[in-house]
């Protein structure tokens, strides 16, 4: 290793917070029934029309799949009504954060992202070389715009936002958003990351909507892997503002990156918008009960339009999550300088978001 000529930039990265594996805490904790409450999957599964497509005959392993999703792109084109050259699919909406990178940053490139941070928005573009600068939340737990507007204005090559923003919860409203794409000086790339767009209500605003015809290069991001239950197929998606920008992301990506089984998958999931709705509506209602009995307990919690909260807990949070997983509960403990005290706990099943809160309500009467 010593003499290899590795990537310096690579071997400096901070590392991805992941969460914990099943089976390790099924051994910490003793308990087979692990609450898996850190990876914001849906509790919910998926719809019965992408298992009967996955057990479908048509699917065919052993023939290399569409390296152009060129049926998934077309369903998607139609869904969104934007032409589906503009479409690029990734292995998750993570692959298309690393091709956005490597297309867009050369070393020295200048990045803005928020803190705290979803890790690949920052990850990612280092890996390149590029220097990230990060906005920090406000006290009240929601985006700092004129701050972000700022940073925005002094013309970094990209911004990557995520809205509603993981970890914390709130989506930017219609006049915020319009306030940041005002401050967009041509020359940046504006990401807008919805991975949880699905989640969020009227309130906040359709950014591809928005960004379509700002005259800003933009690329929205989307996923399966949250409201339509596919994180273990792994199917993301960039809309990007042209399809001279999407052919440069795809060129960035692998080829053969979205394999046979997640195409069938998420095309059936397209198709029964009808069941991620209702999945939709249901943790909505999870999520009021869970921050209502969240704030009851004493703690400050993040206004939320996905499928978690973020609240501090009012001390160091690893201890908190180690205490809960010894209970066979897994959260994820915000590492991040600064907000070390902040948890987030995905929305799940209702019997594992009882045992969350009353696990917490057993550490307040300790
Ligand atoms: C903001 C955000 N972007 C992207 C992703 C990646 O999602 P996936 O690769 O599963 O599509 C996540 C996953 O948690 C996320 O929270």
């Amino acid at each position: 290793m010593a003499s290899l000529a590795i990537n310096p930039n690579v071997a400096a990265l901070p590392p991805y917070n992941a969460g914990m594996n099943v089976a390790v805490a099924r051994s910490i904790s003793g308990r087979d029934d692990i609450a898996r409450l850190a990876s914001n999957e849906n509790p919910d599964g998926c719809s019965p029309a992408v298992l009967a497509a996955l057990a479908s005959p048509t699917l065919e392993p052993w023939r290399y799949a569409d390296p152009a999703c060129t049926a998934l792109r077309a369903a998607l084109g139609r869904k969104l009504a934007v032409d589906p050259e503009t479409i690029v699919v990734g292995n998750g909406s993570e692959e298309m954060i690393a091709a956005i990178s490597r297309a867009a940053l050369l070393p020295g490139a200048s990045v803005v992202t928020v803190v705290p941070s979803f890790g690949l928005h920052e990850i990612e573009p280092l890996a390149q070389g590029a220097a990230v600068a990060k906005v920090a939340m406000t006290d009240d737990l929601g985006f700092d715009i004129a701050a972000l507007e700022g940073a925005i204005a002094a013309g970094p090559n990209l911004v990557f936002l995520s809205s509603p923003w993981n970890p914390v919860g709130p989506a930017l409203d219609a006049a915020s958003l319009e306030r940041l794409l005002t401050a967009i000086r041509p020359g940046t790339l504006f990401v807008l990351d919805e991975a949880y767009f699905e989640f969020a209500d009227g309130s906040s605003p359709d950014g591809l909507e928005m960004l379509r015809g700002s005259g800003v290069a933009y690329i929205v991001l989307r996923t399966f892997s949250k409201a339509y239950g596919l994180a273990g197929l792994r199917v993301g998606y960039a809309v990007c503002s042209d399809a001279a920008l999407a052919r440069l992301v795809a060129a960035a990506k692998t080829p053969f990156n979205v394999n046979a089984a997640a195409q069938a998958a998420a095309i059936a999931a397209l198709g029964d918008e009808a069941w991620m709705q209702a999945s939709v509506a249901r943790l909505r209602e999870k999520r009021i009960r869970v921050a209502a009995a969240l704030e009851r307990l004493g703690f400050k919690v993040a206004p939320s339009q996905t499928n978690f909260l973020f609240f501090d807990c009012g001390t160091d949070s690893s201890a908190v999550a180690a205490a809960l997983l010894k209970e066979g509960i897994i959260v994820k403990a915000w590492r991040e300088k600064g907000y070390e005290r902040y948890l987030r706990v995905t929305i799940g099943s209702s019997g594992d978001n009882d045992r969350l809160i009353r696990a917490l309500e057993g550490m307040a009467r300790r």
